[in-house]
């Protein structure tokens, strides 16, 4: 595996534009399924997320091509219903193509995804939600098989608000004549932007962004372009860095209402978040920050949000006093702690809780990316680190950051890939 070489001490200066959303691009691929012609999406960002996820429509018997910016998925000659293991083991969100493909097919086949390092990841909310829908669930050598010769539309109670489920049961409700209901639905940016994806290709879905969604589907979708809204993730993956260097970056096709919990903390410590027109978000970082002690806990939207919660313990290392961060999300998503605490940083953590002792001297060291987005938040660190951070497992952040060493040196960044 491969390494980011980090060197901090740089002030990050400059503009920087925002690409479009993993989260929303992955769903939303996933959702051609569905169409009877081809679907042009924009804003597709290059990552190895995606390509996986291309892997998987083009075992299933779709054709996909890139064309510029452009990802083209043609999905008439879908036939295969069962997704390769080693593919649904190497991402989870390979997940999301079950619901679209039960509505075309009428027949699925899932495997355990697996956990991962921040935790076990089942699906029992996926198979759950379809099984009240009409599929019949069967567990075999093979996974779980999910059979339904004709879903009916039903209104389904999420036990949890997870994002996928609320997507893999909007996805298979669009193909459903009649309404269909999805109770207690996750709420994030990316559900919208699905739902108005599956708008365009014929179905009618009503309170996406709400904990109450009501799909009325259409036998027959049709193929649509569609652009991929901004990444609120990677935006505020580079607003903390700036905010961590004590920068002066402005974030180009960047949506401040996206990030719920991450601004107004950001402003409560001294740093300056401007909203310009044009979805343009100005960050200044302060010569001093406001030793204000900060509290937070992760959760669903319009929560503070767990993909963002290991960058933000990476900027809290820089803000004088004790903070504290709870993960609710995901049991085991706090890893990065120990790799921070290989750097000089004082935290003390269990799986859960995480207390940050800020204003302490930072300093390079060997570290690993457990996940995505831990490993962002040493890229963070090391910019704000005194010395040479070396970032192994370069690949598990490139899941999620297209060329993240590139675009850091753009704005000063002393960092490279090797
Ligand atoms: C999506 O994952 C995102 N991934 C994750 O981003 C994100 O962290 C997560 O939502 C929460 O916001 C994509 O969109 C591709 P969930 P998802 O279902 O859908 C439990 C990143 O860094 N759960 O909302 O898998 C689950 O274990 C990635 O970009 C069940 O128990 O998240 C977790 O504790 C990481 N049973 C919680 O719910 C289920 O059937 C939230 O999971 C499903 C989920």
């Amino acid at each position: 595996m491969g390494e980011f070489v980090v060197r901090g001490g740089r002030r990050l200066e400059g503009t920087i534009r925002v690409h479009g959303a993993k989260n929303a691009a992955l769903p939303i691929m996933a959702a051609s399924v569905l169409a009877s012609s081809p679907v042009t999406l924009e804003g597709v960002p290059r990552l190895r997320d995606v390509d996986v996820m291309i892997q998987v429509l083009t075992a299933l018997g779709a054709v996909v091509t890139w064309s510029g910016t452009a990802l083209t998925i043609d999905p008439t000659d879908i036939h295969a219903y069962v997704i390769p293991q080693e593919l649904m083991q190497k991402m989870r969100a390979s997940i999301f193509v079950i619901g679209p493909l039960l509505a075309r097919l009428g027949h699925a086949v899932a495997i355990q995804p697996g956990g991962c390092s921040i935790g076990d990841r089942p699906i029992d909310i996926h198979i759950y939600g379809l099984s009240q829908l009409g599929a019949e669930v069967t567990e075999d050598e093979m996974g779980t098989q999910l059979h339904a010769p004709e879903l009916k539309a039903g209104t389904v109670h999420l036990s949890y608000p997870s994002v996928g489920a609320t997507e893999n049961l909007m996805m298979a409700a669009a193909r459903i004549p009649g309404e269909t209901r999805i109770r207690n639905a996750a709420m994030e940016p990316e559900i919208v932007d699905l739902a108005q994806f599956l708008e365009k290709m014929g179905a009618t879905v009503r309170g996406a962004g709400t904990s109450d969604i009501r799909i009325v589907g259409q036998r027959e979708l049709v193929g649509v372009t569609h652009t991929i809204i901004p990444d609120r993730v990677e935006a505020a993956t580079f607003a903390l860095a700036a905010a961590a260097t004590g920068g002066h970056v402005t974030l180009e096709n960047c949506i401040a209402e996206h990030l719920p919990g991450l601004t107004g903390r950001l402003r409560d410590l001294g740093v300056e978040v401007k909203e310009h027109e044009g979805d343009l978000v100005e960050i200044t970082a302060p010569d001093r920050y406001r030793t204000t002690p900060i509290s937070l806990h992760t959760g669903p939207y319009p929560g503070f949000a767990t993909d963002m919660q290991a960058q933000f313990m990476a900027f809290l290392l820089k803000v004088p006093g004790v903070h504290i961060i709870s993960e609710r999300v995901f049991e085991n998503r706090l890893g990065h702690a120990r790799e921070l605490r290989r750097m000089g940083a004082q935290i003390v953590a269990d799986q859960r809780v995480a207390l940050i002792y800020g204003g302490k001297a930072l300093h390079g060291a060997e570290v690993r990316a457990l996940d995505l987005r831990a490993g962002a938040a040493l890229v963070i660190a090391g910019l704000a680190a005194d010395g040479e951070t070396v970032i192994e497992d370069r690949e598990v952040i490139e899941r999620g950051y297209q060329d993240l060493d590139v675009r850091l040196q753009q704005l000063g960044a002393d960092m490279e890939s090797r």
